[in-house]
Parts: C-alpha cells; structure tokens; sequence
C-alpha cells in the first residue's frame, strides 16, 4: 500500500528516484510523485496514474542530488493529481511522502484550518507537511518530532525540508521503512528492492525510530530523540532477483521460481535427515494446548491446509481465522495458545492486528514470513523464514506455496516432537518434503498443457471449484488467483455443499473445475462430479498421476504428480496458477499489476 523512496547524495536524485519507484510500483500504482530539492527550494511533480505518466509529465526533469518519491494505492482521496504525493506545507518549505493511515487526520486538519492553513488535498497525509511548517523554527529535528508527536495511526514518513540542503528524515511507526546505505549516498524506501541495484548495507528502523540522512551519515534516534545504535544487515540476494529475467511478467517468472524457491526454504532445515527448524528453540510444543493460525487472502488459504495438517499429524485442535475477524471475534487465548501468523511482507495490518490481539491475551505468537525484520517478524516470540526472495508479482504464487512448506515442516516437526508419529514415519514425510521442490517442477512441466486449457476455458463467465478437504483449501486459493488476475469470477465450493443450494445454479454454460487428488476421499468427489456432469456442466478435473477413472467422468484432466497425500495441496496449486496466469494473459490483464490492488496491505 503506496511505496516511498528518499536519496540523498551527488547523483542527480530524480533518475535515482524514478528507477525505485518503477521497483516499488507493485505496493500501489494509481498515481505517483517526486519533491526535489535544489538551490533552496523544493521542486514537486505528480500525477495520476503510473509511473511513465509520472516521467512524462516530468520532461526535462528537475535538477538536484536530494528528494523524495512516491507511488500511491489510494485510501483517503480518489486518485488524481492533487491527491497524490508528495504533499507540500503551505509556505512550500517541506515536502512530505507518507505510507499509512493518519488515523487522528480530521480532527488535526480541523485545528490547523481554524488556524488559517489552506488543504490543498482531501489525503490524511498533508496535515504531516502542515503540521511541520506549524512547529519549524529553523531546527528540523525538532519539527520533526514535534509534528510526530501529533500524529495517530501507522505511518512510514519521508521528509525533505528546502532549508537544509542535502538532508532527509525518515520516520517509522507501523509501516515498513529500510535504510540504504551507499558510499557517499544513502537511501530510504518501503522495500529493498528500490535500492537494492546500489546498496546491500541496509539499516531496519524499529517503530517509533527516525533517521536524519545525508549523503555522508545516517543517524537513527530513539522515540524520544535520543541518538541510538542502528541495527546495521546485509541482503542476501541481488538485482536480478527484483527483475524480470527475460519473463514476460514477474508472475510468471515466480511460478517459475517456485522449486528454487521451495528449496532454499526446505534444504536447510533438514539436518542429517530429521527435521530441525531454527527459530523454534524457545517453544514448547509439548505445553500447547491449542493452535489458531492467523492471515488474510491467499496466506489464510496456506493456512487452512496447515490447519488439516497440524491436527492430523500433532492432534492438536487447530483453526485457521481470517486476521481481520480475529481481532473482533473476542478471541478465547491464554499462554497455553499458539497462534501461527503467516504472511510474505510481513506487514499486513490485519495480521499484525490479529497479533497484537493474541499478544495482549497472553498468547505466544509464531510466525511464517517472508520478508527479514518486517513488523510481522519483529512482533513474534519464534520465527520461521520462508526464503523465497522478493516476490513483486501482486498475486502471489511462490510466496504461497514456501508458506504451505514451512507448515509441513513445522507439523512434521511438532509431530515427532510430541510423539505423535514414529520415527520411522517422521523419515518418511521428511523425505517427501524434500522431494517437494521436484514435485513442483513437474507440475511447472506441464505449462503448455495448462496454457491450452486455458486458452480453451477463459471465456466461461463463473467457474466453480469444487473439492473436499485439503482439495477444498487448493480450491480456495485457486479461486482467488483467478479471481484477482483474470477478473474472472469464480467461486470456491466444498464439494459436499454444492448439492445444499448451489447446484441452482448449474448449466451446460458453466465450468467446474474439480479438485480430485485427495484419495481418501475420491469416490465421494466422483459422486460430487457426476452430479454436476448430470447438470450439463464442463468438468476439468485435477488428479494424481495414473488416476485413469477419471477421464470416464471429466471432459479435461490435469495430471500432477504423486506424492504423500499430506503433502498434494502444495503440487496441485501449480497449475492452477498457471491457469489463471494464462486466462488473465487471454483476457488481455495487467497481471502483475491487477485493477484496485496492492501488494502489501497496510491498512486495515
Ligand atoms: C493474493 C495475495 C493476497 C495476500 C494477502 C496477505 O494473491 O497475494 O491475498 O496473500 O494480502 O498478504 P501477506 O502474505 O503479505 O500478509
């Protein structure tokens, strides 16, 4: 939700601020601005819509080596010009880029028009420039604080002010803010990926810190101003994993990514055979009483297949809740409670909500995450990685599956620790974890197949998926994907209640797809697809290899291949991404940048 850049240093600062801002375009893409600074005034330009509408509005470009940048994915103000960042104060001395939610906006912009200031914008975000010329007496620190101090709600702040040449602040509660820093130059940004083609050094400010940068020194002060030790790290990959690679779309080249990816998350946390996640060292799985996993979209639906997983494997009575009704549902925690949050950014606000929820009932808090030192990560009391690298892509797809990987490990892992499973057993699910990453690289094999299915079924108006159990979670998620990047509607369906009312809606127009890997229970989807076959309905179905009954009954089948029934959620995805990747591609979509979205969710 929205992206913000600042550079301070001796290259000219708009170049630098439009190449990371076209990386940080997947946070939000509706309208985008730079604030430069040079010879004692501060030059602003923005516009609505994408960055090369930005670039060309720009023309001749502004001159300067210090400014900020801004990428916007709307809340407060429709997306047009005068809404989009940067904001400027009244006298034109400060510029500001915001990421967040000002929550206490109204009532401070009612204060500062009584005073005779003039909003330009209907954002909660001008009164943080409004505010900084209201406290400025010559000492920007102090503004800054000042003018901090006011403000309520989440917030990643990136300041310039025209009297202090070649100086930024930066400031961070509760949305994600990195430092980069260069030789000579440094950096401020939502994400790595905006810098990471300069610096590797980075700096991850902590809520409630500030950073006064410039070329020369970046100095982080605590939540009262007092000048404090920064927490220095260096990333772990490079350039060309926020790059495109030759792919034509960045989703496609993640679910291409996905066995490196599954791989990288997996290899290490086998040791000698057994599985020996870090990050659990501190919990006792045997003092777990209950399990609730916490995550919105996509990371919810890993989540419900690590609900079927944990309860089969631990027998420990797990559910799987939507973070953004958690919190409101009064939840019933004590310290005997392990909420599992899960989510790639690390920074979606209901799950961080969610978190805070179980935190303050006394409940421990683990996390499944993606992104290193995100507010996700830094609110856990044990942290799994999931080491998929940077996923852009908005709909995400290796971020998904690494998440369903690391809950196999942990139910694996839990398992045996409790004794659960025989040791012999433990070897044997481990094994096929392992395997995972090649499992999935078969299902990757057979994207021409998929993309002439695709090309075969894109134009039905509203399909279901239909499937029971861990098919039913694929389902789900299939669904979703579907949905997002194709906008194509579709429902999702249990398999056993679309006989309950659904059913209604069944013709030769419609399209079922059904998920039909899940063994156990495979006589009851045959009922379940011939029910639907006896409506006139199309039938593509998703099996296991060597599943020949199949093909009696559906008029497609995607073959992917076996492996522990546990374990399929994760293989049978795949291709049901691809899917919808070539369904949207059909449909003529902006599919790594899909209409009304943003990659990370930092509102609630
Ligand atoms: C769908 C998708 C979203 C995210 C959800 C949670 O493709 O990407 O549904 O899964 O917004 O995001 P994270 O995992 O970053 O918390």
């Amino acid at each position: 939700m929205c992206g913000i850049i600042g550079y301070t240093g001796v290259k000219n600062a708009q170049d630098i601020l439009i190449e990371g801002l076209r990386k940080l375009e997947y946070r939000g893409y509706d309208s985008a601005g730079v604030s430069i600074q040079h010879d004692g005034v501060i030059d602003t330009v923005k516009s609505s819509g994408r960055i090369d509408a930005l670039v060309e509005k720009l023309g001749d470009g502004i001159p300067g080596v210090t400014g900020v940048g801004h990428t916007r994915w709307a809340t407060h103000g429709a997306p047009n010009d005068t809404n989009a960042h940067p904001h400027i104060s009244n006298n034109g001395r400060f510029a500001i880029v915001h990421n967040g939610i000002i929550e206490n906006y109204e009532s401070l912009r009612a204060e500062l028009t009584a005073d005779g200031v003039c909003f330009k914008s209907d954002t909660d975000s001008e009164v943080v420039a409004c505010l900084l010329e209201l406290y400025y007496d010559g000492d920007f620190k102090s503004a800054v604080y000042k003018a901090v101090g006011r403000l309520e709600g989440s917030f990643a702040l990136g300041i310039v002010c025209a009297d202090h040449p070649g100086r930024l602040f930066a400031v961070k509660n509760m949305s994600p803010l990195i430092i980069g820093v260069g030789e000579g130059e440094n950096y401020f940004a939502s994400d790595v990926t905006a810098f990471i083609g300069h610096t590797k050094d980075v700096i991850r400010l902590s809520d409630g810190q500030a950073a006064e940068i410039t070329a020369e020194s970046v100095t982080v002060y605590d939540a009262d101003g007092n000048e404090t030790e920064p927490e220095r790290s260096v990333v772990t990959w490079d350039i060309e994993a926020a790059e495109k690679g030759g792919f034509e779309h960045f989703m496609l080249k993640e679910i291409m990514e996905q066995p490196r990816a599954l791989e990288a998350t997996i290899k290490p946390r086998v040791k000698k055979g057994r599985l020996a996640p870090e990050g659990l060292e501190e919990l006792d799985i045997s003092k777990v009483s209950r399990i609730v996993i916490v995550a919105c979209g996509s990371a919810y639906h890993a989540g419900v297949v690590g609900k079927y997983v944990i309860e089969r494997l631990c027998r420990i009575p797990t559910t799987a809740e939507l973070a953004s009704e958690f919190r409101y549902s009064d939840p019933i925690l004590d310290e005997s409670v392990l909420v599992i949050a899960i989510s790639q950014s690390g920074e979606t606000a209901d799950t961080l909500a969610a978190m805070r929820e179980a935190k303050g009932k006394g409940a421990r808090v683990m996390s499944i995450v993606n992104v290193v030192g995100s507010s996700v990560a830094n609110l856990s009391d044990n942290v799994l990685y999931t080491w998929a690298g940077p996923e852009i892509a908005v709909a995400t797809t290796k971020g998904y599956t690494t998440q369903v990987a690391m809950l196999y490990i942990f139910a694996v892992w839990a398992a045996g620790k409790l004794g659960r499973i025989s040791s012999e057993r433990e070897g044997e699910l481990t094994k096929c974890i392992l395997a995972l990453p090649e499992r999935v690289q078969h299902a990757i094999d057979l994207n021409m197949h998929v993309e002439s299915l695709a090309k075969k079924y894109h134009t039905y108006k509203t399909p279901f998926f239909i499937g029971r159990n861990f098919d039913y979670a694929s389902c789900l998620e299939a669904s979703l994907k579907l949905k997002e990047i194709s906008y194509i509607h579709s429902e999702a369906y249990a398999a056993g209640e679309l006989k309950h009312g659904t059913i209604a809606l069944l013709s030769p127009d419609e399209l079922v797809i059904a998920y039909c890997c899940h063994e156990a229970l495979y006589d009851k989807m045959m009922s379940n697809v011939k029910e639907v076959k006896a409506r006139g309905a199309r039938v593509l179905a998703v099996a296991q290899e060597g599943n020949k009954r199949v093909l009696a009954e559906a008029d497609d089948v995607i073959y992917v291949a076996d492996t522990d029934p546990l374990f399929m959620a994760l293989t049978q995805i795949v291709p049901m991404q691809l899917f919808a990747y070539y369904a949207a591609k059909e449909n003529g979509c902006d599919i790594d940048k899909p209409k009304n979205l943003a990659k990370s969710v930092t509102v609630e």
